[in-house]
């Protein structure tokens, strides 16, 4: 026997002595209680799933690298972000509300998440490919969610439950006209754009504090599809998007999207005309322009698309020396929330799983706990006179901070001279979109609320597009009711 012809073996590694048949008495008699074998592929069968994402669990992904091209060490000393530096990537691309068979098409903000494998740890920046959001307090993001999911009674999507959580929540009036213009159906994820969509922080090697906003441009231009195309593919192929990846990194085309940043001075934040922090909002690039960092580019597809993409854990906690956090309250949320996803969904020492692991050495105090694979040394805590790691704040300081004082309350921002929810929702539809695209937004929106939307709800609808655009929010209506 040689090497190449690799016997099937047991997960113990012992080979089996048959594919096929398993271990009976006699031919036609019953099978023995013994053949483990058996019992092995029935039980590892029955486990194959784990529970798919609560949001954004359908999806594909791929690896790359990210290069520094341009000299940004003014603002970070992220030892990544330093000219010429070459990070390994994962990024992974996703719908929000559908579940894991869903169709790619549906319209549906895209997730743009990437794991950066830097020599100081992991960087993640989990985002989306648009600028903004639909809620800017994390207490409304679970019901949220379930108002894109399915009903209690039928467990189908609703359009009346949509816009009924919209048209109370006027601040996702910018989210919502993104969405149902052209962008809200990509044509492939290698034709969007990725942003952080929130504010974070720099910190350069003299503790200068700036704030930022990350901006993945696609290199491959932007292209979108039709509500009519999108729904045509939803019935062709629902993978659409998960097959374009996949087909174009095998042929070489390698997708690559550049990265820039607006760049906020860490004191003008606070005299800025509407809240910077607040994720409902971009900041206008004729305030802040974008900077040139680097290139990203997609060149492996995953070998074992569970290994790698379903067991990937993105979380924004995973940040590094010179970058750090925004007072965004969604920000901070989401600080604590997709480590307790990936422990729930995936075991608390999922960051062993390789995808997640570290590429740089970790000295962490953490412990045992289910499928713990590294070896624990000791000493197992701290402070210690055995030689364990101690941390060093005066090369690593807590220094991505800013200063807060005030009551515990539960309130809204305080408002602003610009913080209308409307405002960048109708520079948009008004100022960014031309005729035909308007004219698209106003298509999709008339289908979309012609399918189950009645009531108060609808009235409420149309005064939300009103409000957005006095013109488009007449069209909508004489749209619907067919005038
Ligand atoms: P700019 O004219 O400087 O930028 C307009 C932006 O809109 C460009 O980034 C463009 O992206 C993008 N865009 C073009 N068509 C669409 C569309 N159909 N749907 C969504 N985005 C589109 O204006 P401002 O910076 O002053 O922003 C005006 C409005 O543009 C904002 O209210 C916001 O809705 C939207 N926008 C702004 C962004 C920002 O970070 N400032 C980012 C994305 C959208 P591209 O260059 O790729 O064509
Ligand atoms: C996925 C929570 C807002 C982008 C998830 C998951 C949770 C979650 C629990 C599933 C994680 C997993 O099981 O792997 C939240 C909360 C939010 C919030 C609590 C607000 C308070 C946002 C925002 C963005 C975003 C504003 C984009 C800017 C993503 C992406 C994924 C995701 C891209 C998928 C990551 C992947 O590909 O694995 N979110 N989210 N989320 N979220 Fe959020």
């Amino acid at each position: 026997m040689t090497d190449e012809s690799k016997p099937t073996t047991t997960d113990g590694g012992a080979p089996v002595s048959s594919d096929e048949h398993s271990l009976t008495v006699g031919a036609d008699g019953p099978i023995v209680l013994h053949d483990h074998y058996l019992m092995e592929q029935m039980a590892n069968f029955n486990r194959e799933r784990i529970p798919e994402r609560q949001p954004h669990a359908k999806g594909g992904g791929a690896f790359g690298r990210f290069e520094v091209t341009q000299d940004v060490s003014a603002y970070t000393r992220a030892a990544f972000l330093q000219p010429g530096a070459k990070t390994d990537v994962l990024i992974r691309f996703s719908t929000v509300a559908g579940e894991r068979g869903s169709p790619d098409t549906w319209r549906d903000p895209r997730g743009f998440a990437v794991k950066f494998y830097t020599g100081e740890g992991n960087f993640d920046m989990v985002g989306n490919d648009t600028p903004v959001f639909f809620v800017r307090d994390p207490m409304k993001f679970q019901h949220f969610i379930r108002s894109q999911k399915r009903r209690a009674d039928t467990n189908l999507r609703d359009h009346d439950m949509q816009w009924d959580f919209w048209t109370l929540s006027p601040e996702s009036a910018h989210q919502v006209a993104w969405l149902m213009g052209d962008r809200g159906i990509p044509a492939s994820w290698r034709h969007m754009n990725g942003y952080s969509s929130h504010t974070y922080m720099w910190v350069n090697a003299e503790g200068k504090k700036y704030w930022v906003k990350y901006h993945f441009k696609t290199d491959q231009g932007i292209k979108c599809l039709t509500q009519e195309q999108a729904d045509s593919l939803a019935g062709s192929d629902s993978d659409y998007h998960t097959r374009d990846l996949y087909n174009a990194i095998e042929r070489g085309d390698h997708p690559s999207w550049t990265l820039y940043m607006q760049i906020m001075p860490f004191e003008e934040a606070e005299t800025y005309r509407f809240n910077p922090f607040d994720l409902t909002k971009v900041w206008p690039h004729g305030d802040y322009p974008l900077t040139e960092v680097g290139k990203l580019t997609l060149d492996r597809n995953p070998t074992d698309y569970h290994t790698e993409i379903e067991q990937a854990a993105f979380e924004p906690n995973n940040q590094v020396p010179g970058t750090g956090f925004s007072p965004d309250k969604m920000l901070l949320a989401r600080v604590l929330a997709y480590a307790d996803a990936h422990r729930s969904r995936l075991g608390v020492n999922y960051k062993q799983i390789p995808v997640n692991a570290p590429k740089c050495p970790v000295h962490s105090y953490s412990k045992d706990g289910a499928m713990r694979v590294q070896n624990v040394s000791d000493p197992v805590y701290a402070p210690n006179s055995k030689g364990g790691p101690a941390a060093d704040p005066e090369r690593y300081p807590e220094a991505a901070t800013w200063s807060a004082s005030g009551e515990l309350v539960r309130h809204a921002y305080t408002p602003r001279r610009d913080d209308g929810d409307f405002v960048q929702a109708h520079a948009l539809v008004r100022e960014v979109m031309d005729e035909e695209a308007r004219t698209r937004l106003v298509s999709n929106v008339v289908g979309h609320l012609s399918a189950g939307v009645s009531g108060p709800v609808l009235e409420r609808a149309f005064q939300y597009w009103r409000n957005i655009d006095e013109e488009v929010g007449k069209r909508i209506e004489a749209g619907v009711r067919g005038d």
